[in-house]
């Protein structure tokens, strides 16, 4: 039988010093108090404070970021026409949707924070569960931050060059590792200006999409739908492969990515039993709505061909529609993902840190500053990490990289889902979904995982599946035998006066 995990936080990042680990906005403030490296020693009381709004605000912040202004490209791209381009943001949204209904039996039953990491140590025991924690800290998250780091810079550079002279690559690429850079030492800095910018920047984007749905609109309104190609939108003879398809999904779940933010909080929901499952009943379809009316909103103003060589889809549709006004677009999609960014890197610190303190990472990316409370070895760490990954590639084969290995846990955390009701069919489970949801996401994860993999074979796949796996050679000396070799000791000495960190005492959970 599975052990269950001996913390209940483990995973997640409601117990540092540093606040909780949301990504949205409002929600970012820490609202858990837990005792810092000077305090007394008493226990750390978590309360409850999410509630049904700020559930939904949580899911939709996260999920909204930089994916719906640079991915329709992508899935234009592999789908060819737009009837199926519409499917598959459809697809997308539905496949989010089925996959957050599934983690809410998982929350439900499993109420701790920390999302795949409890349900897969639960399901499968702890090395599954380490390998998630390796490879969200070594692969998912510095990704993500050198995705929405490149959008930003697709779009902060747009005002200033046009389509007959395009923004050279070395530049945005300098610019994606500034906004890296930058970013990462605002977080460095203090907590308070992390969550102060996160606060600031979570209205852009709401203004950026709801700007470019009431455009839509109008356009609508004065009779633009000749690319909508309503009358032969899906043109017979120019159907995707099932590669492509794949990889049309890669890039349009990147935008829904985040569907899951909520089971990482579960022990800070207000009667999760209700608000887990109502939040993601309200939240996916909205963001699923939002998404095709700005993509429809696209094709009011731009043909396929259009969209396609866009570097900055929707600043185009901001040049062509709003005049004198057109800067507030790349502005606010600037702004947006500025935001994301930062919430990313803020999250991506925290999760390092807790691995970092299970023993699961060297002990030095436990530390936090001895002044400043902000893990900020972690937070260097995935810098590094992310600055590595936007050098040598774009945000395609990033796309590609991520979701890949992202998709290999949401589907084995789904398979969990039904190993369990087999190995432990009287867990209480206050919500339920019918095991035909769990099979089509585990189905629809594995063809996810292996369609691209088969068909269209790329380096990208094998360095994420040697990352992962190179977790388990060193799981067996370093965690499980707890070997701890000499020779680091001076060289975290040395790392810590240079940072000037210090270990943070663990709380007993
Ligand atoms: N969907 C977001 C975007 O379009 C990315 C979310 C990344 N995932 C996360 N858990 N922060 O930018």
């Amino acid at each position: 039988a599975a052990k269950t995990p001996t913390s209940p936080t483990k995973g997640s990042a409601a117990s540092t010093p540093m606040g909780t680990g949301k990504e949205d906005g409002s929600a970012l403030t820490p609202d858990v108090k837990v005792k810092t490296p000077d305090s007394d020693h008493q226990g750390v009381t978590m309360e409850r404070k999410v509630g049904l709004i700020s559930g939904v605000a949580l899911i939709v912040g996260t999920m909204i970021g930089s994916g719906i202004f640079v991915s329709p490209k992508g899935v234009l791209r592999e789908t060819g026409s737009v009837g199926p381009c519409l499917m598959i943001w459809l697809a997308c949204g539905v496949l989010a949707m089925l996959g957050a209904l599934a983690y809410a039996e998982l929350g439900t039953a499993i109420p701790k924070s920390g999302a795949e990491y409890p349900y897969l140590w639960e399901a499968f025991g702890p090395i599954p569960a380490y390998l998630y924690s390796w490879t969200s800290v070594i692969v998912t998250r510095p990704s993500m931050l050198a995705l929405i780091s490149l959008s930003f810079a697709d779009y902060a550079t747009e005002p200033f060059y046009d389509v007959h002279c395009p923004a050279p690559d070395s530049v945005k690429k300098i610019l994606a590792v500034l906004l890296v850079l930058l970013i990462t030492f605002a977080n460095c800095w203090s907590v308070k200006l992390a969550t102060s910018i996160q606060n600031f920047f979570t209205a852009a984007k709401l203004l950026a999409v709801a700007l470019l749905i009431m455009v839509g609109f109008v356009m609508l309104g004065f009779g633009n739908t000749e690319h909508l190609q309503i009358e032969n939108s899906f043109p017979s003879g120019k159907s995707p492969s099932i590669s492509a398809i794949g990889v049309a999904f890669y890039q349009g779940l990147w935008a829904y990515d985040g569907w899951n933010n909520l089971n990482f909080v579960t022990e800070e929901i207000k009667n999760p039993y209700v608000n887990l499952p109502r939040s993601i009943i309200v939240g996916i379809p909205l963001v699923t709505g939002c998404y095709l009316l700005v993509n429809i909103a696209y094709f009011t103003v731009m043909s396929p061909l259009e969209l396609l060589e866009s570097p900055a889809v929707a600043a185009t549709l901001g040049t062509r529609t709003l005049g004198v006004m057109a800067w507030i677009i790349p502005l606010s999609v600037a702004f947006s993902t500025f935001g994301a960014a930062n919430g990313t890197c803020f999250t991506s610190g925290r999760l390092c840190y807790v691995a970092a303190r299970e023993g699961h990472m060297v002990s030095i990316l436990s530390m936090v500053h001895v002044r400043r409370l902000t893990p900020s070895p972690a937070l260097i760490f995935n810098a590094v990490l992310s600055v590595l990954m936007i050098l040598p590639s774009n945000f395609d084969v990033l796309v590609n990289y991520f979701s890949f290995a992202a998709w290999m846990f949401y589907g084995g955390t789904f398979l969990g889902l039904i190993v369990l009701r087999f190995t432990k069919p009287d867990m209480p489970r206050p919500y339920k979904v019918p095991i035909i949801v769990a099979i089509v996401v585990t189905v629809a994860s594995a063809y996810l995982v292996v369609a691209p993999v088969i068909f269209e074979p790329a380096l990208e796949y094998l360095y994420a599946l040697l990352f992962i796996f190179a977790g388990l050679l060193l799981y067996i000396p370093f965690v499980h035998y707890k070997i701890s070799p000499k020779w680091m000791d001076p060289i975290t000495r040395q790392l810590q006066c240079i940072l000037d960190v210090v270990p943070t005492e663990q709380e007993p959970l």
